[in-house]
């Protein structure tokens, strides 16, 4: 391959051209040759050369000012100086310039050859790389995928926002993939501390606090050892509080001391330490219903809502879905050692078509079962769960925003009882404050039954408590 490469040789010096010409001949590469800048750069531009090897001194355009031309245009061909033995300076100064590597006069076939297949290897490896970056650009942006434009600004924020210590504040439905953000922004911030995830709602309130603040020997019953917290662990990292509206309220008072005064004090004594944490917080509820109901503090809701990060819903993102969805299969099909499934029409259909409740997470889970499950044909209808194909058949024509508590579309009897069902499941799930199980008995319907209209009917799952 490198040897089918087109090499133009720049020399004003006859003999010099001729010579260079004659050794890449035998080498194997399609040669031009230039007499002086000017004309090197008209064939560059004009015809594919693939590496350009030139003289320093050349009337009209020498071979420094032809570099920098080169790169002027943001042309990145390499480019290999010949200088005359005892001239090495003036090589190594355009190599400052962004030039390859430089041979010597006399030449000496061996390092001709050695350079010139070095020039073109290293500029081969760089296409591929920067084409494998461009393949995955087209995809999403590092392990994230989507190429929906709510996923760029998502990406466009993270890399904004990475290298600040600003507090964000992630919300979305759940599994959209807020830790996912999270964990980025700590890995593009250059921050030297950990990453220290904290599921708010996982940890009992009894203990959060000790878990969070640390502790002194004797600072309560059991406390036989001094004990350092979670913020001070994460010291010069990111603490990523998971969950954020289930801390109760006395120890988010706590918590915004921390952050207004990046200070922590163990329980059990007066003591003030400095910390230097930076804080990432999430919810998949509303952040200003929570702040209205008084499960999230105003002041630490503003405190960390500095950047906000709104994760769109999968089903906002039709377009997203089967590019994710052939990410999962490549990864478990690896996982599998798997050749890479297809999907089938069918299954591409039943896949755009499904509301996604659980968003990504649900996908992948399903992706997963479905690639196991074909043990290796191709993925169709029949490998995704049956209440897929139930929703996808049942749904209706439109999705529409039925908080109105308006009766539209009320033309056929299917139609009106299904706006009705709509209005009691959303004003259940509102009265219940999102969550399902509590919707459920106040509808006087198993939890199973309202899960399957949420997904019949398209309803988001915004302030989901599973
Ligand atoms: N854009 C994406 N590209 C690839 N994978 C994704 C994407 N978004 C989410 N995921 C994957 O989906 C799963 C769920 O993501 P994550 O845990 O970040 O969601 P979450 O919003 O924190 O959910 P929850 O609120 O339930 O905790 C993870 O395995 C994650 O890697
Ligand atoms: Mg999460």
């Amino acid at each position: 391959m490198l040897q089918s490469a087109h090499v133009l040789v720049a020399d004003d010096e006859k003999n010099g051209r001729r010579m260079l010409e004659i050794l890449l001949n035998q080498l194997g590469f399609q040669v031009s040759t230039a007499a002086d800048g000017a004309e090197a750069l008209e064939i560059i531009r004009t015809t594919s050369i693939d590496l350009l090897i030139t003289d320093l001194n050349m009337p009209k355009m020498d071979g420094l000012a032809l570099l920098s031309a080169l790169r002027g245009e943001g042309n990145e061909l390499p480019v290999i100086v010949v200088t005359a033995y005892g001239t090495v300076e003036s090589a190594v100064a355009a190599m400052k310039q962004g030039a390859f590597d430089f041979i010597v006069r006399p030449l000496d076939v061996e390092q001709v050859e050695m350079v010139v297949h070095h020039a073109l290897e290293s500029c081969r490896l760089k296409q591929e790389n920067t084409f494998l970056r461009d393949q995955l650009d087209k995809k999403g942006w590092g392990e994230f995928i989507g190429q929906n434009s709510a996923m760029h600004n998502v990406y466009d924020l993270i890399k904004q926002v990475a290298p600040s210590k600003a507090s964000v504040f992630i919300s979305g439905e759940t599994g959209t993939g807020k830790e996912l953000v999270a964990r980025a922004i700590h890995r593009h911030s250059g921050r030297s501390g950990l990453f220290v995830p904290i599921n708010c709602a996982a940890i009992p309130a009894s203990i959060l606090e000790s878990e969070l603040f640390g502790y002194v020997r004797g600072a309560f019953t059991g406390a036989d050892k001094d004990r350092i917290g979670k913020f001070e662990f994460a010291h010069q990292g990111t603490v990523f509080l998971d969950e954020i509206t289930e801390i109760p309220l006395e120890i988010q008072t706590k918590l915004l001391r921390v952050l207004q005064e990046n200070t922590i004090e163990r329980l059990g004594t007066n003591r003030n330490s400095k910390i230097d944490i930076r804080v990432i917080a999430a919810t998949n509820r509303n952040p200003r219903l929570a702040v209205d109901q008084g499960h999230l503090r105003e002041d630490v809701y503003y405190r960390l809502n500095v950047v906000n990060i709104n994760l769109p819903p999968l089903r906002d993102r039709q377009d997203d879905t089967l590019l994710l969805a052939n990410s999962f299969i490549e990864k478990y099909c690896k996982q599998l050692g798997y050749p890479k499934l297809q999907l089938s029409t069918a299954a591409c259909e039943l896949l755009t078509a499904y509301p996604w409740p659980g968003n990504v997470r649900e996908l992948e889970n399903i992706i997963e079962r479905a690639v196991v499950i074909s043990r290796g044909s191709k993925i169709d209808e029949e490998h995704l769960p049956q209440e897929m194909v139930m929703v996808e058949s049942q749904q209706l024509p439109l999705q529409r925003q039925y908080d109105d508590g308006g009766l539209q579309d009320c033309d056929n009897l299917e139609n009106c009882v299904a706006s009705l069902e709509i209005r009691m499941i959303n004003n259940a799930l509102q009265n219940a404050e999102g969550s399902k199980a509590q919707a459920a008995r106040s509808l006087k319907i198993s939890e199973r039954t309202l899960w399957y209209k949420l997904k019949k009917y398209k309803i988001g799952v915004t302030y989901a408590e599973e």
